[in-house]
């Protein structure tokens, strides 16, 4: 009996230590930008003459800048030269970086601050693993440029997501093992990353889209280090 409740309370406590670093995607996890990328994507195609609602930018969370442009040309079978795709894109950066430099640290999301902030008075290591090449300029606006002890973007890899290089980079330059790590995400790419990567997921948003995490909130409000003992 005495044996019984020693071994549990030791596999208790193996599972307290198990996650030893949290992985944040930045859009939609620690920031609502998919409404900036919206509203860029949207003027682009307007001046192309380009149907683009709001449901179709569903398919370009998470996803690279020129995929991005891609999904949205098929959406509308136009098809365009590298060359035009390279400027239409970077047209479109202009317009959303013109945005994102007037965020500010009121545009965080309910409770992400706090739960890195937690993690990290807890010894748990934080990484921020993003698709975009925007990544520093939006933490330097937020002022949480200097809480990640490591932030891999879209400058620092070349597989998108659903391909893990994005975690596991981040993994390795935490120096943590995959097994220990824990990646929060809103994308369905995303989740399959860090799946693909070995790691722990927990999914952002709503359950039925982001089933394959091990378990989804509707934000970081809802998270905490208690929580952590689930994984
Ligand atoms: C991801 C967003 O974080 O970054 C995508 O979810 C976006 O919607 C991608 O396309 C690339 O962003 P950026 O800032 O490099 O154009
Ligand atoms: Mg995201």
């Amino acid at each position: 009996m005495q044996a019984g409740c020693d071994d549990n309370f030791y596999f208790r406590s193996h599972n307290m230590s198990n996650i030893k670093a949290c992985i944040f995607d930045l859009d939609g996890v620690i920031v609502d930008t998919a409404i900036y990328h919206y509203q860029a994507w949207k003027r682009l195609a307007n001046q192309l003459g380009l149907n683009f609602t709001e449901h179709d930018n569903e398919l370009l969370k998470g996803v690279s800048r020129t995929r991005s442009l891609e999904i949205i040309l098929e959406l509308n079978g136009v098809v365009k030269t590298e060359a035009e795709k390279t400027e239409l894109a970077s047209q479109k950066n202009t317009w959303y970086v013109e945005m994102i430099s007037k965020m500010q640290p009121d545009e965080i999301l309910p409770g992400a601050k706090e739960f890195v902030l937690a993690c990290r008075a807890a010894g748990i290591k934080t990484a921020l693993g993003s698709a975009s090449k925007n990544s520093m300029m939006i933490l330097e606006k937020i002022g949480m440029d200097k809480l990640f002890d490591a932030i891999i973007d879209g400058n620092k890899v070349s597989k998108a997501k659903p391909d893990p290089e994005v975690f596991l980079k981040g993994a390795a330059e935490l120096g943590i093992a995959p097994e220990n790590c824990v990646v929060f995400e809103d994308a369905i790419a995303g989740v399959e990353a860090a799946i693909a990567g070995g790691m722990k997921v927990v999914g952002i948003g709503s359950p039925e889209v982001l089933g394959k995490a091990n378990f989804v909130l509707s934000g970081l409000s809802e998270m905490s280090l208690a929580k952590l003992d689930e994984l």
